[in-house]
This record gives C-alpha cells, structure tokens and sequence, in this order.
C-alpha cells in the first residue's frame, strides 16, 4: 500500500525566544504539521511547556497541531491542551493513568487521541488500543531530548504495527520521533512509518527550509518507490 509521507516538525529544537516565527519558518517551508513536546520534568528527566505556550502558538498557524505529551498525568491535562489548540493528543502507554480512560477524555475535548511507546516497549503494549487511536508514535531515541541518534533497533517494531494495520484494514497513522533525518527518514518510512517527526535536522538549517523540507520528503517517497 503506498503511503504518503506527512513531515511534522518538532519545535523543540527552535529558538523558543522567537517561536512564532520559528514555526512561520516551518509553515514556509513546507511542512504538514507542527509536533509539541511536552515534558513534565518526571515522566522525563527534562521541562519544557505547557498549555499556555500551544495557545500562543496556536494563534499564529493554521497547521494541524499534535501536543505529544511525556507527562506521567495525561488524564488531568489532556483537555487543556485541546482547548490551547492541539487538534492531536498524543500520551504515552507508560504513562501513570488508564489508557481508554485517557483516549475516552481526549474524545469527549472533541480532538483526536494518540498514543506513543519508548524504545524499550513492544508493539503488543498498544494493540488493544490501535483501532482506538488517530496516530500510534513509536519513539526510535528514549524521550526527553532533541539531537539525539535514531535507534534503528527499533525498525522491526514498524513493520510489525505497519503488518497488524494491514491485517485489520486499519486506518490508523503511525508515527516515528527521534533522530529522523536525510539518512533515517528513508528506513523510517519503508518500515511503516507516516508522520516522520523532526526537529534538530531540520532547525539546525539557518534561513530558508523549503530545500530541506522538500529533501526530506523527497528522500522518504525514495525509500518506497
Ligand atoms: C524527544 C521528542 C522528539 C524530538 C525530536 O523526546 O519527543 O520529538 O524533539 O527531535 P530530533 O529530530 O532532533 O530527534
Ligand atoms: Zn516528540
């Protein structure tokens, strides 16, 4: 089945004292969504943002919005990230609340839930929850840092959701974070992959980011084609 590649910027890597025009560049160069990371400081050891900083965001983009929480509470904050503007509520399985009652609380804020899995979490964690879910985030570095290496050990966990989404005729999206870039995005995409998440390759380019949008997207149909 020929999938088409969905390039989602994470801003945790741009320069959060001009955010907005750090997503402006993003939007102009041609990127299809914008991913937040947030972390509470204990479900990863680091601290970013929260609701208020999607809201300020949201007000100057169009661009669908997934809020990627790596917080240990989604349950208590998921609404609030959905009334800031996030159009995607992406929570982690690891995470301390019960997963449907989670995906439940996203539904009833009326925004699309998500779930995502560390490195050290097999497929099967989420398999109750696929036809459940928009997006399944399978994370290829250990959360909690931008510019990390992309941990090809976790290519196999791919094609294995990328086969049970074929088994069951599903629409489910799934989604790669951590380390994609020129050299990973191919593999990434080959394995299953549709919402290729990046940060560092793409807000270590300075100006313009079309030529790197479009290199990155052009390297993804490669793998597949
Ligand atoms: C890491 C985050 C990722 C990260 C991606 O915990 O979830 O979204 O910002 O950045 P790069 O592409 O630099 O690995
Ligand atoms: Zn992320």
């Amino acid at each position: 089945m020929s999938r088409v590649p969905e390039i989602s910027a994470s801003i945790l890597n741009a320069d959060f004292g001009r955010l907005a025009e750090e997503v402006a560049r993003a939007e102009d160069g041609g990127v299809d969504s914008v991913h937040l990371d947030v972390m509470d400081g204990h479900f990863v050891d680091n601290l970013t943002f929260g609701p208020v900083v999607v809201e300020s965001v949201r007000r100057h983009t169009a661009l669908p919005f997934h809020s990627h929480l790596m917080i240990s509470n989604p349950l208590a904050l998921a609404s609030r990230f959905a009334d800031a503007g996030s159009d995607l509520i992406v929570f982690h399985v690891e995470a301390d609340d019960d997963v449907d009652a989670v995906i439940a609380a996203i539904e009833r804020s009326g925004k699309r839930p998500g779930i995502a899995l560390n490195p050290p979490t097999p497929a099967e964690a989420v398999l109750p929850y696929l036809d459940r879910v928009d997006l399944v985030l399978v994370m290829t570095v250990n959360p909690g840092w931008g510019g990390q290496p992309f941990i090809a050990e976790m290519l196999p966990k791919l094609r294995a959701l990328d086969a049970e989404r074929d088994r069951r005729g599903s629409s489910v999206r799934i989604g790669v974070d951590g380390g994609v870039n020129l050299e990973t995005i191919g593999a990434a995409h080959d394995a299953g992959g549709d919402v290729l998440v990046t940060g560092s390759a793409l807000y270590s380019t300075p100006g313009d980011l079309a030529p790197t949008v479009a290199a990155l997207r052009a390297a993804a149909h490669a793998a597949t084609t």
